[in-house]
């Protein structure tokens, strides 16, 4: 699929899709500026999450955390925080921790390599590809998803994008293909011809600038291309979550106490909650007494509306119990705060899903 386009071609491929994206693209905040910074914070962001999804965490982040030096100093909590609902914590973490060798081992800037941007936590290949090509105009190829169905359907590539030797592949034609002289703009102009245009279901073909060079459009297999991918089977699951309740309206969160919240609350501050089988309400009670020392005889959990939560394979149904107490207990790493508040710590979106039952 490399020989598909002689020299020729392969320039008007490049000028049409580099014209068309100078005309057309979004007026997005991390274009406003060549900062490696703020294009760093973007693509993580980007990364398993839409555009639109992605802006108002976007703003508030860089409000609070202007430049690396600013993220680095900040407790890590607060990253989180800012974090909060957008999921994937581990982006947060990981960035938290670049931002601080950053800026003790770099100077605070960002490295200009890609060997030492990949050493950096959370960079792969894409991240560092994207941050250089866009800040630095280094000629590196981005590959990601939106990239990758482009390529697929230019060049008619067949079979599972995702298949190691296939993605290699299309690595390599993106690097072939590559405008050298603006490696920024060529890489987001084919993510965004991926976004807008060429997208999964019924790419808008009549819109796209480089219909004329694309092989699945020739063959008629805009539909074949790219060919779905295997999903994971679910695997259902069913947590307990208790909501404590004192007098005074407080609650309390827990912090890792159990193996399944890395999946779930992402060890985030959570309501203490636990996997269950089939009696909620007494494996979460013999919960509690675990973790919290609370006992079982003196406690009544009563049942609130349960709710839908989809954590890529899983379907969870999260069971949320409210349970008035006099007193909320004190223990080590747990925290006491309002319920209508919890937004003062970092949660996570199922966190937030538990305690809205309580007002329904
Ligand atoms: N998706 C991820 N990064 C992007 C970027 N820089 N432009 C457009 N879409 C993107």
């Amino acid at each position: 699929m490399h020989d598909i386009l002689a020299p020729r071609a392969l320039k008007t491929l490049q000028r049409r899709l580099l014209a068309w994206f100078c005309a057309h693209k979004r007026d997005l905040p991390w274009r406003a500026s060549r900062d490696p910074y703020r294009i760093w914070v973007a693509e993580v962001m980007l990364q398993q999450t839409r555009i639109t999804a992605v802006l108002p965490y976007y703003y508030r982040f860089l409000k609070q955390f202007p430049t690396v030096e600013s993220l680095a100093r900040a407790p890590q909590d607060k990253v989180l925080q800012l974090w909060s609902g957008l999921g994937y914590y581990s982006r947060a973490r990981n960035l938290h921790r670049a931002a601080k060798e950053i800026v003790a081992r770099h100077n605070g800037e960002f490295p200009r390599t890609i060997e030492a941007a990949r050493a950096l936590p959370g960079i792969g290949r894409y991240t560092a590809a994207a941050v250089l090509s866009i800040a630095y105009d280094e000629p590196l190829a981005v590959l990601d998803g939106n990239v990758a169905r482009v390529l697929a359907r230019l060049g008619a590539v067949r079979g599972d994008l995702r298949a190691p030797a296939r993605w290699r592949q299309l690595g390599d034609l993106a690097q072939d293909l590559l405008a050298a002289s603006a490696p920024g703009d060529w890489n987001q102009a084919l993510m965004e011809l991926g976004e807008t245009i060429c997208t999964p279901q019924i790419p808008r073909c009549a819109a796209c600038p480089v219909s004329r060079a694309c092989l699945a459009r020739a063959r008629n297999l805009t539909r074949e291309i790219p060919a779905p991918r295997r999903k994971r089977a679910p695997v259902k699951m069913r947590i307990a979550a208790a909501i404590l309740r004192d007098p005074r309206g407080r609650t309390i969160l827990v912090r890792d106490p159990g193996a399944h919240d890395d999946v779930l609350f992402s060890r985030m501050w959570q309501f203490p909650a636990v996997e269950v089988a089939r009696h909620a309400e007494a494996e979460l009670a013999e919960h509690l007494h675990d973790i919290l020392k609370i006992d079982a005889a003196s406690l009544r959990l009563e049942s609130l509306p349960s709710a839908r939560h989809g954590v890529t394979f899983r379907n969870i149904t999260l069971l949320p119990f409210l349970a008035r107490v006099a007193r909320l207990p004190k223990r080590p790493r747990t925290r006491v705060l309002p319920l209508s508040n919890l937004d003062r710590l970092p949660v996570s979106s199922a966190t937030r899903k538990i305690a809205a039952a309580t007002r329904i």
